[in-house]
C-alpha cells in the first residue's frame, strides 16, 4: 500500500496510463469544494437540527412531505448555485483520455455532467429532477402548480424529489451498469465517499474480488481505506489535477487525442 500524502505515486500513474478499464466511484466529498455540505456534514440554517438521514426517507416524505419537499428546494437552490470544481473537471478530462471510464456517482447535485462528463451513472437519482410519488415517473410540475409539494399534473399525486431515499431500492439499470464497471475494470478510483451505505459501499470489493487496484482520494480515512493500494490523502480538488496532469500532461483542457 503506497499512502501519498501530497506526491503521486508514479506506479499510480503507470497503472492509469496502462489501465485497459477505469471505474471511478464518487461520493459528496468531491462536491464539498464546490460548496455542496457532504451528505454527514452538519447542517445549517434552518435545517441544523434535521439530520439528512431522518429527512431522506419515504416514511418522512408520508408524515410531512411539505417539510422533505422544503428540504430538498434548499438543497437544490445550493446545487444550482453551485459550479463544478477542479476535481469533477479532472474527472472529466480523465474521460476524454482514456477509453471507456465509467463514472459512477452517489451524489445527486449533478455537477459531473455540468463539468462535461458524459458517462455518468448516477446511482442515487438527480435532486433537480421530480418524480411522481405515486406514478414513479419523471415529471415536472405545473408552471401555476405553487403548492407545496406540487402535485403530479398526471394523476394529482404529491411530486417528490427523483432521488434514492434510505431503505429504498437502487435504480436497477444503474447498478447493474455500477456492478459491470466494477468487476470489468482493472484500476477502481472511490472519491470522497465515506464508504458507509450499500450497495454502493461493497463496489470496490467487487472490483478487488475481480483484481482490480483501489485507489482512495479522500480527506480522511474509511473504512475502504485498509484495502486501497494507493491512499491518496487530500482534497479532491487538488489531487485529482495533479494526478490527471501528472499522468497526461498540462493541456488538461484538452479533448480526446
Ligand atoms: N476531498 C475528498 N474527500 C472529501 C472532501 C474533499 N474535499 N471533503 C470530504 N471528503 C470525504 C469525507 O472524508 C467523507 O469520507 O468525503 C466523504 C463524504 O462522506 P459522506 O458525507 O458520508 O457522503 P457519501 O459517502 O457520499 O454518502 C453516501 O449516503 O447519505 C447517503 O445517499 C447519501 O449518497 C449519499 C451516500
Amino acid at each position: 500500500m503506497v499512502d501519498a500524502p501530497v506526491g503521486i505515486p508514479e506506479s499510480l500513474v503507470t497503472t492509469l496510463q496502462n489501465a485497459r478499464g477505469i471505474a471511478v466511484l464518487t461520493g459528496s466529498g468531491i462536491s464539498a469544494e464546490s460548496g455542496v455540505p457532504t451528505f454527514r456534514d452538519a447542517q445549517t440554517g434552518l435545517w441544523a437540527r434535521y439530520e439528512p438521514q431522518e429527512l431522506a426517507t419515504p416514511e418522512a416524505f408520508a408524515r410531512d412531505p411539505r417539510l422533505v419537499w422544503e428540504w430538498y428546494a434548499w438543497r437544490r437552490e445550493l446545487v444550482e448555485q453551485a459550479v463544478p470544481n477542479p476535481g469533477h473537471r479532472a474527472l472529466a478530462v480523465l474521460e476524454n483520455r482514456v477509453p471507456g471510464v465509467v463514472l459512477i456517482t452517489q451524489n445527486v447535485d449533478g455537477l459531473h455532467r455540468r463539468a462535461g462528463s458524459q458517462n455518468v451513472t448516477e446511482l442515487h437519482g438527480n435532486i433537480t429532477r421530480s418524480k411522481c410519488s405515486v406514478e414513479e415517473v419523471v415529471v415536472e410540475p405545473r408552471e401555476d402548480d405553487t403548492d407545496v409539494p406540487p402535485s403530479c399534473p398526471n394523476c394529482g399525486a404529491f411530486l417528490r424529489p427523483d432521488v434514492v431515499w434510505f431503505g429504498e431500492a437502487l435504480p436497477v439499470r444503474e447498478f447493474e451498469e455500477a456492478l459491470e464497471a466494477a468487476r470489468d475494470c482493472d484500476l477502481f478510483f472511490s472519491i470522497g465517499t465515506s464508504g458507509l451505505v450499500q450497495p454502493a459501499a461493497s463496489l470496490a470489493l467487487d472490483a478487488l474480488r475481480n483484481g482490480a487496484v483501489i485507489a482512495e482520494i479522500n480527506s480522511n480515512q474509511t473504512p475502504l481505506s485498509p484495502y486501497a493500494e494507493y491512499l491518496l490523502r487530500g482534497r479532491a480538488g487538488e489531487v485529482l489535477p495533479a494526478l490527471m496532469e501528472t499522468a497526461f500532461g498540462r493541456d488538461l483542457g484538452g479533448h480526446g487525442g
